[in-house]
Formats: structure tokens, sequence, C-alpha cells
């Protein structure tokens, strides 16, 4: 915050405490001259205002709220950029990666300054750590269940589902069935490989497509359309004869990654172009958007957030949803 916002902050806050005050003492005065539970003269509707003064347990409750306050803003941040004498902090400020999250962290440690979200997470996993290591190991407590069986396992895929819920479902959809862009999990199609170690892997290190390029500039305006018609011709659709037979001869710069046949290749994230199953949709125009502009999804890498076990159920959800027993 800069030294204007910081000062604004603070005169606006404070301000606003002195403010109720004064405004109680002020209400609490008789200005009226009046005795007591005497008719001031105002009535609305036939009932008559009298002289009464706040109630007591009100004004204390006031009171009390304005002195919390202030001493809540001595301990704790609140004021511009005074940080309270407690040093209390939420979260690392100004951290734009998780290495810098790491860092960040391990100093605050250091200077014995208290981060909330960290030690909440040290005490979750000692809560639950031992928890999520009953579901995915074997008896021997050293070798990973293997995941089509922990697929099978009704607690398991609980405690998997709900870990999906708070980490993946803001992309995948909290019925994992995707949206644009972002994958289906449920229907046994599968960019990057649906084995247990593909799913896997995927989860673990993240995928980063090989990045499908922008071929208008390559293509021109009829090149897209013509490769467009052959694509949707692919997966049985309408489309005019003369330019897709075009486009297909013009498949060979695409065939390097989505194959000769267009059924697509694992190894690179090159989607299927036969199935009529889209990823950023199968309109006519966005077929052509994707040739046109390119495209380059991008899963996130987990181990390093959420730590191999939660990430080994997490595969076995995942696996669990295409394949059902
Ligand atoms: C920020 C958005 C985002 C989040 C969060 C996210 N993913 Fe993804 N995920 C993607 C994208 C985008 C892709 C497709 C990458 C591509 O285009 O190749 C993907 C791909 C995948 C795939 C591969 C699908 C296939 O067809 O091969 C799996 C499996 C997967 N995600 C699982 C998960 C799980 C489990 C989580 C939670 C731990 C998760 N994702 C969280 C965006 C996300
Ligand atoms: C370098 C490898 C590569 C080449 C060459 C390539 N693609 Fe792709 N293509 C991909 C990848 C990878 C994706 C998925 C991108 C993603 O996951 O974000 C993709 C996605 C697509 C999609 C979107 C599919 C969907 O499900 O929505 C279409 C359509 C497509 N490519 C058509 C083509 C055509 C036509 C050509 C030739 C002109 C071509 N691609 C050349 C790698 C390639």
């Amino acid at each position: 915050m800069n030294t204007f916002l910081s000062i604004f902050v603070t005169v606006i806050s404070l301000g606003t405490i002195f403010g109720c005050l004064t405004l109680l003492i002020w209400c609490t005065k008789d200005k009226m001259g009046m005795e007591e539970g005497a008719p001031t003269g105002h009535t609305f509707d036939g009932i008559s205002e009298l002289n009464n003064p706040l109630p007591k347990w009100w004004s204390y409750m006031f009171v009390f709220m304005i002195v919390f306050s202030l001493i809540y803003l001595v301990l704790y941040p609140g004021l511009g950029n005074f940080k309270g004498i407690l040093g209390w902090e939420s979260s690392n400020q100004d951290v734009r990666s998780l290495e810098e999250s790491r860092a960040a962290s391990a100093a605050a440690r250091e200077e014995g300054r208290l981060v909330q979200y960290e030690r909440e997470m040290v005490k979750a996993d000692e809560v639950f750590g031992a928890k999520f290591r009953e579901l995915v190991y074997e008896a021997d407590g050293e070798t990973y269940r293997a995941i089509a069986d922990i697929a099978q396992d009704k607690e398991a895929t609980k405690v998997g589902q709900r870990l999906y819920l708070q980490n993946c479902a803001q992309c995948h959809g909290s019925d994992a069935r995707g949206a644009r862009g972002f994958p289906n999990l449920t229907d046994g199609d599968w960019l990057w490989g649906g084995s247990p170690e593909a799913i896997k892997h995927t989860i673990v290190a993240g995928r980063k497509s090989a990045g499908m390029a922008a071929w208008g500039p390559m293509l021109g305006e009829e090149g897209v359309q013509e490769v467009a018609s052959y694509v949707l011709s692919l997966s049985g659709r309408k489309v005019d004869p003369v330019e897709a037979q075009k486009g297909q001869a013009r498949f060979g710069i695409c065939a390097g990654c989505h194959g000769v046949d267009g059924k697509g290749n694992q190894a690179l994230g090159a989607p299927n172009l036969t199935d009529n199953i889209w990823l950023y949709g199968g309109s006519r125009a966005a077929v052509e958007d994707s040739i046109r502009n390119g495209r380059a999804g991008v899963m996130p890498a987990w181990n390093d957030i959420l730590g191999e076990d939660k990430v080994h159920l997490l595969a076995s959800y995942v696996y669990s949803l295409s394949n059902e027993q």
C-alpha cells in the first residue's frame, strides 16, 4: 500500500470509530431540557414519543465495541501499513510462485513470525495424514496399493472425491465432466492416457500440451476452412465433400501430431479428431478457431502442493470415474 492509501485507510477507520463515539455521547446527553419520560409532543399515527434515554445495555454494548475495535487495531494489521504489535500474518504477501511461498514461509518461521496458513497445514497433516496413508498404502505401510484396487474401495474414493472437490472442481467441474478447454474426466476419452500410471503422472507433474500452433498464417483463410471441413468429416459430420478432399490433401502437416488417421497421440496430448468429442467445442466456428489460432492447455502439477499420497488417492478417484465396476 502506498503512503497516501495507508493514511487514507487509517483516517477513515479511526474517523469512523471516533465518529461513533461522538454520536453516542451526543445521544446520551439530554438536550430537550425535559423530565425523563415526559412526552416530547411528537406523535405519529397516534403513537407519541417520550423523552427516554438510550437503554443502558445498548450504550454499554456500543462502548464495548469501540474499545474492542481500538484494541484489535493495535494488535492486528488493519490501519494502513501498520502491521500490529503481534506481527500476525494471514498469508505470504507478494508471493508469485510455490517456491517463493516456501521461501517466505521458511523466513517467517526463522523470524518467529506466525503464518497461520502454514501452521494450519501442518496441523491438518498431523490429524488427517495418517488416514490418507492408511487408504493408499498396503498393510506394510511402504508400497502403494494399486490404483485400480483403490478405485474399487468405496471409502477411499469418497475421500478422493473430497480432495477432488477442493482442488480440481474449479476447472474440471464438480461432476468432473469438464468444460470448454478443461477435459471431461468421466468419459474414457483421454488426451494424455487413461491407464492408472498415465493418470497419476498427469496429476503429479502436470501437462503442458506440446502446443497446437496457430495454423492460420500458414494455411490462409481458405486453407483453414478446407482443413476444418476434413476434420469435421472425420467425426461423420456433413461437410462440402470437395472442400474436405482439399483439406485431406493438406492434413499431412497435422498428421505428425494427430496421426495420419487423425486418431491423436497421447504422448503429445494431441486429441483424437475422429470421435466427435471436443475439448474446445465441436461447432464449425470452434474447430476453425482451434486451427486458425492454436490451442495450448495447461494442467498444473500437484505433487509439490498436495504430496504424493494425496495424488495417488486422487488418481484412484479419477480412474474410478471411467472404470466403474
Ligand atoms: C487450473 C485448472 C485446472 C485444475 C485446478 C486442474 N486441472 Fe486437470 N487439467 C486442466 C487442463 C487445462 C487440462 C488439459 C491439458 C491439455 O489441454 O492438454 C487438464 C488435464 C487433466 C487430466 C488429463 C485428462 C486427459 O484427457 O488426459 C487429468 C487426469 C486431470 N487434469 C486431473 C486433474 C486433477 C485430479 C486435478 C486436481 C488435483 C486437476 N486436474 C486440477 C486444468 C486443470
Ligand atoms: C505440434 C503438434 C500438432 C500439430 C502439428 C497440430 N496439432 Fe492440433 N492439436 C495439438 C494439441 C497438443 C492439441 C490440444 C491442445 C490442448 O490440449 O490445449 C490440438 C488440438 C487441436 C484441435 C482441437 C481439438 C478439440 O478437441 O477441441 C483441432 C481441431 C486440431 N488440433 C486440429 C489440427 C489441425 C487441422 C492441424 C493441421 C493443420 C493440427 N491440429 C496440427 C497438436 C498439434
